[in-house]
């Protein structure tokens, strides 16, 4: 097949698609959505015809099309930006310039992309990263965590705690003039996740426990062991985070078995010595009525997988996966779920979980909202949802932190 056939099946399912895409009633700009949601359906298709053509791996097309967004460190009036190592991980800073009577408060963000994409150069991070700093007058830490599928679980939760435990020393923070007591971790997507484990893990760690007061998590991923709670069924094709692409990149995390994302897209991963940790994330009990709708739930079908997926029950990658006890004494907790979102009953559990163990929680529901969107907070496909995303994050960091 020749570039220009590729080019002319590209555009025309595009076109195809623009039509025949359903977009929810409540959706604003729903001709953009529909770009945005033609433009996903259209990359995996592509993705998969390439891959099967033996010309690129499927994550290697989404790679691409990530990086046509990466940016530089560039200073602006307000802002100092600066790519640098903390240890061996890349991360870049968002300084801000003006003179400061106080010490600021510190936001180590953790972005997004089901540990295979995304990166703090991706232009959406850059400008969102940017702006916080500057609204918040806070100091910003963007990590480049290690991605998959070269870098397998846990590497991506090692690198963000890593990170985290070099930002908090002493003089480090002494250096960027961070107020120790106003430090927030916060992720987005599986960042979320990412943020999620590390503020568990950080608060059962004697050293670093009280030393974060406050987790945001952004349409967090907060488990993989039920892939069809009522979001997965509802917004099984989107829009933009379709349930095929989210499993089949975040299984390359966990392991090199193309297999497993086979078995997790049937839903029958989990072998049932691991069936006491379904009450964690059991929807029929954990979920607010109004969202279960007509969903029946049914008693989980066991797999046979095994310890070759070491990651798959592991609560640095599913945070829901810890008991109550280990849930309590968190820190303050902002969730944003979206409505139109797979993830959106992952946030909702959690939203349920740390109320009932006392945790003090702000949970912003978005009714329009679809996931990913702050990443389309900048030309040329801007959405004033992904605006409204970023003023709903900002405003309660800045009330909170
Ligand atoms: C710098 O900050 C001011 C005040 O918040 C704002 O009006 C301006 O747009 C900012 N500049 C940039 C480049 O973001
Ligand atoms: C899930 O919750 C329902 C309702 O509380 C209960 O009947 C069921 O046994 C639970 N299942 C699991 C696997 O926890
Ligand atoms: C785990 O599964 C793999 C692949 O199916 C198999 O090769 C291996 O023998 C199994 N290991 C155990 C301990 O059952
Ligand atoms: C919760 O889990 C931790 C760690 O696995 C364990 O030590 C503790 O006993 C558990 N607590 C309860 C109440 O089950």
């Amino acid at each position: 097949m020749t570039n220009k056939t590729l080019c002319f099946a590209f555009f025309f399912m595009f076109f195809a698609y623009l039509n025949y895409v359903p977009i929810p009633g409540n959706i604003e700009e729903p001709w953009k959505v529909r770009i945005v949601d033609a433009g996903m359906k259209i990359s995996s298709l592509m993705a998969i015809l390439l891959e099967n053509m033996g010309l690129m791996k499927f994550e290697e097309f989404f790679v691409m099309l990530m990086g046509v967004q990466d940016t530089r460190p560039v200073s602006d009036e307000n802002i100092t930006v600066i790519d640098t190592d903390f240890g061996d991980i890349p991360v870049r800073l968002y300084l801000p310039k003006r003179k400061s009577e106080r010490q600021r408060p510190g936001i180590i963000h953790i972005h997004g992309g089901a540990y295979v994409l995304g990166s703090f150069k991706s232009l959406s991070y850059d400008s969102m990263n940017r702006k916080t700093a500057n609204k918040l007058d806070a100091v910003v830490i963007a990590p480049d965590y290690r991605l998959a599928p070269q870098h397998l679980f846990p590497a991506a939760i090692e690198d963000c705690i890593f990170v985290i435990k070099f930002f908090l020393q002493e003089k480090v923070l002494e250096k960027y003039g961070v107020d120790p007591t106003r430090i927030c971790i916060s992720g987005d997507s599986s960042g979320g996740a990412l943020a999620a484990a590390a503020t568990q893990l950080l608060k059962d760690d004697p050293e670093y426990k009280n030393k974060i007061k406050a987790q945001t998590l952004i349409y967090p991923k907060l488990q993989t062991i039920d892939t069809l709670t009522p979001s997965y069924r509802e917004y099984e094709h989107g829009p933009f985070l379709s349930r095929k692409v989210a499993i089949t990149l975040a299984c390359l995390y966990l392991s090199e078995d193309k297999e497993l994302s086979k078995t997790v897209l049937r839903n029958a991963h989990v072998p049932q010595e691991s069936q006491h940790l379904f009450k964690f994330v059991n929807w029929s009990d954990l979920l607010p009525e109004k969202y279960k709708k007509n969903h029946i739930y049914t008693e989980p079908v066991f797999g046979n997988l095994n310890a070759s997926h070491p990651g798959l029950m592991d609560s640095r990658v599913s945070p829901l996966l810890v008991n109550d006890s280990q849930l309590q004494k968190l820190p303050l907790t902002y969730i944003l779920t979206c409505e139109h979102d797979i993830l959106r009953d992952d946030g909702l559990i959690y939203v349920t979980r740390l109320r009932n163990v006392g945790v003090p929680i702000t949970h912003d529901h978005i009714e329009d909202g679809i996931h990913g969107a702050m990443l389309f907070s900048t030309a040329p496909l801007h959405l004033q949802l992904g605006l409204r995303l970023i003023d709903k994050y900002i405003t309660w960091l800045k009330e909170n932190l």
